[in-house]
């Protein structure tokens, strides 16, 4: 898989377009860095994130909650959420991310493949499954082996430095996290370059509560669980060159499928 992606790749570290294979993984031949691959998973950050890690991330990364995550958690924070199954959720990211031109597609913030998956499965090309936490990525890795599907490739790097080359792919999907991201701004900043003009990005997310806004105000106070303004989150995605084509907003869950404009549509604000 990595010799498919190998291509379309760029040193996280200096930004240069060229990595080679090693035994190891990749070596960057401009500043020298190496990227070893293990257990399937090719990891961009090593021992040193160089990132915020936030309380929520830091949950994130707990072995308890990695083994929980798929078929509890996600389940249930997505009831409370959004008060229906993460099952209809599931076929509204997949529905809006079915017009996407073929080639290759991104999960971004993938967690243990919830969504990367089924993206793969209905794929002619290949899916990249990127995440932070090692823990999540190495369950995203068992599951995907059981299941054995063979055209994703998982890399540990950051939302905020993707080793990708510019408008690689035409899809990228990220689900349950644009709004745990210490900077989504640097984030879509990211998304953009690597989506490219008419590339599709789906995403599911949270809007601020009207109500029981004491709760919120806690899980962003305290583990950094943010919510966006949904007008807000409008403004944000147009600075970076998005517009909003389909939505869906059950309760606090907000779903979406935006497309990047070419630069001459392009709204300036
Ligand atoms: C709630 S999970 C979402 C997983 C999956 N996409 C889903 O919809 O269920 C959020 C994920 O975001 C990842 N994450 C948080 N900050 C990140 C960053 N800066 N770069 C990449 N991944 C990040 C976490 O490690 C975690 O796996
Ligand atoms: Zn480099």
């Amino acid at each position: 898989m990595l010799e498919r992606i190998l291509p379309h790749m760029r040193c996280p570290r200096c930004g240069a377009d060229r990595l080679e294979p090693t035994p190891a993984g990749l070596r960057c031949p401009a500043c020298g860095a190496a990227y070893a691959s293990r257990e399937g998973i090719l990891d961009m950050i090593g021992d040193d994130p160089g990132e915020v890690i936030t309380p929520f991330q830091r949950l994130m990364q707990s072995p308890a909650i990695v083994s929980i995550y798929e078929n509890s958690w996600r389940q249930l924070g997505y009831y409370l959420a959004s008060s229906r199954s993460f099952a209809r959720e599931m076929e509204t990211v997949l529905e809006f991310g079915k017009g996407e031109k073929e080639g290759p597609a991104l999960d971004l913030a993938c967690g243990p493949g919830v969504f990367t998956r089924p993206l793969a499965r209905r794929s002619k090309g290949f899916v990249v499954g990127l995440d932070l936490s090692f823990p999540m990525l190495r369950q995203a890795a068992r599951r995907i082996r059981a299941e054995g599907i063979g055209n994703i490739q998982l890399i540990r790097a950051s939302a905020f430095a993707l080793p990708f080359s510019d408008a690689v792919f035409p899809h990228v999907n990220c689900c349950g996290a644009l709004h745990l991201f210490d900077r989504p701004e640097k984030a879509l900043a990211e998304i953009a370059r690597v989506i490219g003009p008419g590339g599709g990005f789906t995403v599911q997310t949270t809007i601020r509560p009207g109500r029981s806004a004491g709760l919120a105000y806690i899980l962003e106070r305290f583990i950094r669980f943010g919510f966006f303004n949904e007008p807000e989150l409008h403004r944000l995605l147009g600075s970076h060159g998005f517009a909003v084509e389909r939505d869906e907003r059950h309760r606090i869950s907000y779903t979406f499928l935006a497309r990047r404009l070419p630069p001459e549509n392009m709204v300036a604000v």
